[in-house]
């Protein structure tokens, strides 16, 4: 039989890096290629859910039966991700989303000088948290990419950004992180509980989140 727990849902994913422009040749961004979020994207259209995928720029082919937006910015991310909030039932946020972003961007390019070059930055939105404050019915799921203290983060961010859940993964130990097809993460749950998973495919990953995804929404209609 066909598995489809999340059918008559909307769940808006986003994916992969942001770029920060600099000038028309340079840009900040990460090692994010979008493999984590694309998996979620691809599993939960499997799990019979209306897929919004947010994408950065990656490589990969997006999922088939899954809308996609492709943006550059934390800013470009922010916008379609905020439009397509109210008709979210679930929103899960595994891009790597740029914290900062260049002050001024050249339309021309910079051109080497002499000496040192330094660069100002300003912070971009948070849209997790800007997401927690515009909060109602949605269930709102945060990654959390961290090197060190990964359980203390993780459930500073949880409460920080109002998330219902947070997936922690720690990106300098091997098969965890960004660009491999493995990850290793523990998820953590506003009720204080934690579930500690072991080396699985992204793709594994991403069924048993939507499965915590599915419960979570299950209990919301009992209540
Ligand atoms: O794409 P892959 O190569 O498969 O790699 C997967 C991954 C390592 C990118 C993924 O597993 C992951 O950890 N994603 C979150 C990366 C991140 O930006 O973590 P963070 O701890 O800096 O941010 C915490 C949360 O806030 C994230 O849900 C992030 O999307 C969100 N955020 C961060 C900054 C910002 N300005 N806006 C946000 O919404």
């Amino acid at each position: 039989p066909v598995q489809t727990p999340l059918a008559g849902k909307t769940i808006v994913i986003t994916a992969g890096p942001t770029r920060e422009k600099i000038d028309p040749v340079r840009f900040l961004t990460n090692h994010s290629t979008g493999k984590m979020g694309y998996a979620i994207a691809a599993e939960a259209r499997r799990l019979g859910a209306k897929v919004c995928l947010v994408s950065g720029p990656v490589t990969l082919t997006p999922p088939a039966g899954v809308e996609t937006t492709n943006v550059e910015s934390a800013e470009d991310m922010y916008q379609a991700v905020v439009e397509k909030f109210n008709d979210a039932d679930v929103v899960i946020k595994t891009a790597a989303v740029a914290d900062y972003r260049p002050k001024k961007t050249y339309d021309s390019k910079m051109k080497k000088q002499e000496g040192g070059q330094s660069l100002e930055l300003e912070r971009t939105k948070d849209i997790l948290f800007e997401l927690g404050q515009k909060k109602k019915h949605q269930l709102l799921i945060g990654f959390a990419a961290e090197t060190d203290q990964v359980e203390e983060y993780a459930r500073k961010k949880l409460i920080k950004k109002n998330a219902d859940m947070i997936v922690a993964n720690n990106v300098k130990q091997e098969g965890a992180g960004f660009g491999t097809d493995t990850n290793i993460v523990t998820i953590f749950k506003k009720d204080g509980s934690q579930v500690n998973l072991p080396l699985m495919t992204k793709t594994e990953v991403a069924t048993y989140l939507l499965n915590e995804v599915a419960n979570q929404l299950k209990k919301e209609e009992l209540k």
